[in-house]
């Protein structure tokens, strides 16, 4: 589904440039759940917004449902931005002063749905979240966790294949940030092929594998990272179907 080949990205930096990305191959395949890790400044938060398509290599090649991103206009970007891919950040993002069933909306009415269409979806996708009962609550009138759950159900509603989420529990108490792990495991348990950014191995669990980047490179994976998610028992709550495809992510791998 995803498969980037020796990407590079560098930024201008006065007269030389300043290169964050060294050199990224990955591959990512329908239906998986992948965790990057690493530390800050490493490039994590780029990487993810060019697999996003908000951001463009400076070199290398992004394949993306099989089709070379470079190749597509900004309209058949944009397009494929918004039906294929849905996105979660770590401070949310909501809109101040519009209630959760409008935020949700939002996506549906810019694809051109109908109001009517556009509401039926969006109460759908908040009910999946579990928060039928706050749609008409603005952000501010909503706990953290909740607002969160409103950034899910806008990035669920227009049935995206991947899930973006940077850092989508950084913001959160451990508690609550569970709760948000636990609608993306049922999101991935459906189907949908998550990418997932986040600093704690607590979160980076409930993935199928972890992808470590350091200083712009991916960093080979050490055996002890197999041993500990192999380990059910280092995250109890993870159910043991997706502790099992934790598993089989292990042996794809190798
Ligand atoms: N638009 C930009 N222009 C110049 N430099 C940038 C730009 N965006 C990011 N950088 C630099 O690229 C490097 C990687 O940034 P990035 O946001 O990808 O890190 P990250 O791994 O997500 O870090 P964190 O864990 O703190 O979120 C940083 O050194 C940052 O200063
Ligand atoms: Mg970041």
């Amino acid at each position: 589904m995803i498969q980037l080949k020796n990407i590079f990205k560098a930024y201008p930096l006065g007269h030389e440039s300043l290169v964050v990305l060294k050199g990224i191959s990955l591959s990512i395949n329908v239906g998986e759940f992948v965790a990057i890790m690493g530390p800050s400044g490493s490039g994590k938060s780029t990487l993810m917004n060019i697999i996003g398509l908000l951001d463009t290599p400076s070199d290398g090649s992004y394949m993306l449902e099989k089709k070379e991103v470079a190749n597509l206009s900004e309209n058949e970007q944009a397009d494929v931005r918004s039906k294929r891919i849905g996105f979660v950040f770590q401070q949310f993002n909501l809109l101040p002063r519009m209630d959760a069933l409008r935020q949700v909306m939002q996506p549906l009415l810019y694809q051109g749905w109908s109001r009517a269409e556009s509401e039926k979806k969006a109460r759908e996708s908040l009910h999946i979240v579990g928060l039928s009962e706050r749609i008409s609550h603005n952000p501010n009138e909503l706990s953290g966790g909740q607002q969160q759950r409103v950034a899910i159900a806008r990035a669920l509603v227009t049935n995206p294949a991947i899930i973006l989420a940077d850092e989508p529990t950084g913001a959160l108490d451990t508690q609550t940030g569970h709760e948000v792990m636990d609608i993306l495991t049922a999101l991935s348990n459906q189907g949908k092929t998550i990418v997932m950014v986040t600093h704690e191995p607590r979160v980076a669990a409930f993935a199928h594998r972890t992808i470590r980047i350091e200083d712009g490179l991916i960093q080979p994976a050490s055996p002890h990272d197999g041993l500990r998610r192999a380990d059910p028992s280092i995250h109890p709550s993870v159910p043991a179907a997706t502790a099992k495809r934790s598993g089989a992510g292990q042996a794809q791998k190798s």
